[in-house]
């Protein structure tokens, strides 16, 4: 299998900091990966995420050491115009994202730039903001939208340049419950649709669910990583770093506690469904509720 983006002993100092954020950061995201990424506050997501279109080191300067290759090409050899063909970021702030008057431009102005005509344009907006359940926005300026509405426009002009790899780095937190899940449902789609796909965010519950792979960042490295059931499964390094366990891992522990044996450590509301049955409790209740 082929990688989508490949970090080899990473590097990276912020021009007027004194130490480095990144400490030597590795990690392989797979062709068509959804790769979920954990992280105490200021362990250096968001920086890494600038790694990955060339915002760093082309924009921000500083001193990056190591390797960043997406599809197998160094991001030092690419400029972030080239670089943002192949990888979109929302950010979790949009308003450093949102520069024209209106919602449809937002939208149609990465499309216009690469000379899609007009009514292509049209197609994709339309297309775009339904996807994302904006459509009453499109005459709005962005600038009088609610922070929500603001990543939510984020998303779906990002989207819209059909990027094959897709960064959200915490970008659903200021919208509502169901929101967040349209947009997990929506980066699942994608990922169908063959995207890699990385997520940045504090809902472990969702990414439990949707994640392929789960890499925690922290002090700047990739402490742990693997797949989602073994990643919640290594309690105390979670722990000691402060990041929520999934709700029915923290409900399958207590279990634990009161001398049930649990096999197989449940990490969806389905498994821990079935772990209750298995174990006779509330069976009977469960099994008729179906
Ligand atoms: N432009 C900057 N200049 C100097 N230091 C920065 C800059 N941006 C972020 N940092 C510092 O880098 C560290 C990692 O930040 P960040 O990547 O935003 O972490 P996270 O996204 O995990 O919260 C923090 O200590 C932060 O203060
Ligand atoms: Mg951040």
């Amino acid at each position: 299998m082929g990688y989508a983006i490949e970090v080899s002993g990473l590097w990276y100092k912020y021009p007027t900091a004194k130490d480095f954020v990144l400490r030597g950061v590795d990690l392989r995201v797979g062709l068509g990966e959804f790769l979920g990424i954990l992280g105490p506050t200021g362990s250096g997501k968001t920086t890494l995420c600038m790694c990955l279109n060339g915002l760093i080191p082309h924009y921000a300067g500083g001193e990056m050491i190591g390797e960043v290759k997406i599809f197998g090409k160094s991001t030092r050899a690419k400029t972030i115009a080239e670089l943002s063909k192949r990888v979109g970021i929302v950010f979790q702030d949009p308003d450093s994202q949102l520069i024209t008057s209106s919602v449809e431009d937002e939208i149609a102005f990465g499309l216009r730039n690469r000379g899609l005509s007009e009514e292509e344009v049209g197609r994709v907006v339309e297309e775009c903001l339904r996807r994302i359940g904006i459509s009453h926005l499109r005459g709005r300026a962005p600038q009088t939208c609610s922070g929500g509405e603001k990543q939510k426009i984020a998303i779906a002009a990002t989207i819209a340049g059909r990027p094959d790899i897709i960064v959200f780095d915490e970008a659903t937190s200021d919208l509502d419950p169901i929101s967040v899940r349209d947009v997990f449902s929506l980066a699942s789609e994608l990922h169908e649709s063959g995207k890699t796909i990385i997520f940045v965010t504090h809902e472990v519950e969702l990414l439990a669910e949707r994640a392929t792979k789960i890499a925690i960042l922290a002090d700047g490295r990739i402490l742990l990583e693997g797949d989602p059931r073994s990643v919640f499964s290594r309690l105390e390094e979670l722990e000691e770093l402060g990041l929520r366990l999934p709700q029915v891992v923290q409900l399958a522990l207590g279990i634990g506690r009161m001398g049930h044996a649990i096999g197989r450590l449940p990490i969806t509301v389905e498994e821990a469904r079935d772990l209750l049955i298995e174990l006779g409790l509330g069976a009977d209740e469960l099994r008729n509720r179906g």
